[in-house]
Order: C-alpha cells, then sequence, then structure tokens
C-alpha cells in the first residue's frame, strides 16, 4: 500500500537536554555532522515518502532553516526535492495531540509518524519495511526491552505473533513495571490510517496528562486492528543523554574516518 506522506512531531520541549534545548531545538541535537531530524529524514525518503509534514512550535525555527538549506544543496545531500510543509503545535499537549495538529494536511489516506528521538541504525529503512508490511491495520515499530524500562513506552498485550509482526489485543502507555502484559514496546514508527483524527479529536488526557497517540491506538482495536513491526538495526533513544552519547559512538565507529578516534579513546590514548 503507497504511503506518501510522513508527520514528524518535533514540538516537544527537550527537558532532558536542558540546557541546550533552551535554544537549540532536541531534533537538531547532532550525531556527528547530521542533526537526529536528518536521519528520520532520509529514512523517510528512502521509503519512497514525498510529502513531509512537520507540527513544530516557537523556538524551532532553525528545523526549518535546516531544511531550506538542505533543499538549496539538494544535490549535495543527495536528497530530492520533495514538499514541505510546517504547522504549528501551540502547547506541547503530546504526541496525539502533534499529530492531531496535521489532520488538515493529511487527507483521506493512510500516514507515516515518525520520531527523530528514536535513531534507528541500518542498511533498510524502518519505515519503509514497515510498508511492505502494511495491510490498513494501525501498525507500529516494536521491540522487546528490559523490563524494568516498560514505563518508558507503550506496550503491546499480544495476541499473536510471526517472526515479523505482533497482532495485539490491547496496549498500554507507560505501565508499571508490575502491571505491563509483555515486554514488547512501541518505538516512535507508526503506519496509521486518516481515521484516527477522529479518535484523537475527542480522546481525553492521558499518561502524564497529555493526549497519548497510544489512547487512540488503542481504542481502534476493534476497527483497524493493531500491529507492531520487529524492525531490524539497532535503535537509539536518543530523547535521552546516554542514547544520544551511544548513538553518536556508533556511528563514529562505523565510520571508516572516525574508528581510530573511538578505539583510540578506549586505549586511552586520547
Ligand atoms: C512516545 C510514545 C510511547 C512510545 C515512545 C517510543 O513516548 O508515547 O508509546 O513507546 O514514544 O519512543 P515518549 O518517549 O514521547 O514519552
Amino acid at each position: 500500500m503507497k504511503i506518501s506522506k510522513v508527520v514528524f512531531p518535533v514540538g516537544g520541549l527537550g527537558k532532558r537536554f536542558f540546557p541546550i534545548t533552551g535554544a537549540i531545538p532536541k531534533e537538531m541535537l547532532g550525531i556527528i555532522d547530521k542533526p537526529l531530524i536528518h536521519y528520520a529524514f532520509e529514512e523517510a525518503v528512502a521509503a519512497g515518502i514525498e510529502e513531509f509534514i512537520f507540527v513544530t512550535r516557537h523556538g524551532k525555527d532553525s528545523i526549518e532553516d535546516y531544511f531550506d538549506y538542505m533543499f538549496s544543496h539538494s544535490e549535495y545531500f543527495n536528497i530530492k526535492m520533495g514538499s514541505v510543509c510546517y504547522v504549528r503545535q501551540n502547547e506541547p499537549l503530546g504526541l496525539g495531540h502533534a499529530v492531531l495538529c496535521a489532520k488538515n494536511l493529511i487527507g483521506n489516506e493512510p500516514f507515516a509518524v515518525m520520531s527523530a528521538d528514536d535513531f534507528i541504525s541500518h542498511d533498510k529503512s524502518c519505515i519503509g519495511e514497515m510498508i511492505k508490511f502494511y495491510d490498513g491495520s494501525n501498525m507500529a515499530a516494536s521491540m522487546n526491552v528490559p523490563r524494568q524500562d516498560v514505563s518508558k513506552y507503550g506496550i503491546l498485550d499480544v495476541d499473536c505473533e510471526t517472526d515479523r509482526l505482533v497482532v495485539a489485543k490491547s496496549v498500554d502507555e507507560k505501565p508499571s513495571v508490575e502491571s505491563a502484559k509483555s515486554t514488547h514496546a512501541i518505538v516512535g514508527r507508526y503506519l496509521l490510517s486518516n481515521e484516527i483524527f477522529d479518535v484523537l479529536s475527542r480522546l481525553k488526557p492521558g499518561a502524564g496528562g497529555e493526549i497519548q497517540l497510544t489512547d487512540a491506538l488503542l481504542e481502534m482495536i476493534p476497527s483497524h486492528g493493531l500491529v507492531g513491526f520487529k524492525f531490524e538495526g539497532k535503535r537509539f533513544d536518543c530523547g535521552s543523554k546516554e542514547g544520544l552519547l551511544s548513538a553518536i559512538l556508533h556511528v563514529a565507529h562505523k565510520s571508516e574516518n572516525l574508528r581510530h578516534v573511538v578505539e583510540n579513546f578506549y586505549k586511552g590514548e586520547s
């Protein structure tokens, strides 16, 4: 099934990176020479997505400047010219609210949502692989996490699974360790029916007082199902300092030009 539009929710406050996020959006934090949002953008382009919708807010103008620059140097960045739109999220009311802000730009078709915080390193595009498996059921990338970490994620209650897919009978946003039904966590890649906007527009705030995308996915299970996609590759939670630092080391170590810096550091030579 063709997916031509992606929503990038980039309106989050980036509190875990204060003070730098006082002036720099967390999506513009760098893994070596490219900001996080660039990696997510490249993954979307590699999936054949052609329209890019950024849900942004006050203080995030450097994302627009960055993509202006990128499109004027598209040969350098090796990225096809696409159509880019920006829509404002005036209040940080959560991921579900951010997605709802893109409603008027999506129309009557399924679409992708990608969180730049979740950096997925792989030679294939994660969202591109998801599109190959997409059959119209709502889908989220999914991975196993340590049980003590379940309260950071949306957690699937598994009905059945194959080698690549997990069919969920329920989903719970940030459950306690005791109440989590599994350790299958959602990470920030989604393929969604446009009917999710009706559900999001009447949702009450959920976990953390925010409008949660997970709550909309739960409500839609009877009508649209919910499938977790067991993606390949290594995922880094770049919304945390530990995750961003690990991603930087990972990318540096994969680079022929930079590997020696990482190796020398561990040998105590730098
Ligand atoms: C969001 C989602 C959560 C998901 C997580 C993945 O949470 O609400 O369901 O598991 O992203 O990164 P956040 O990290 O924004 O609190």
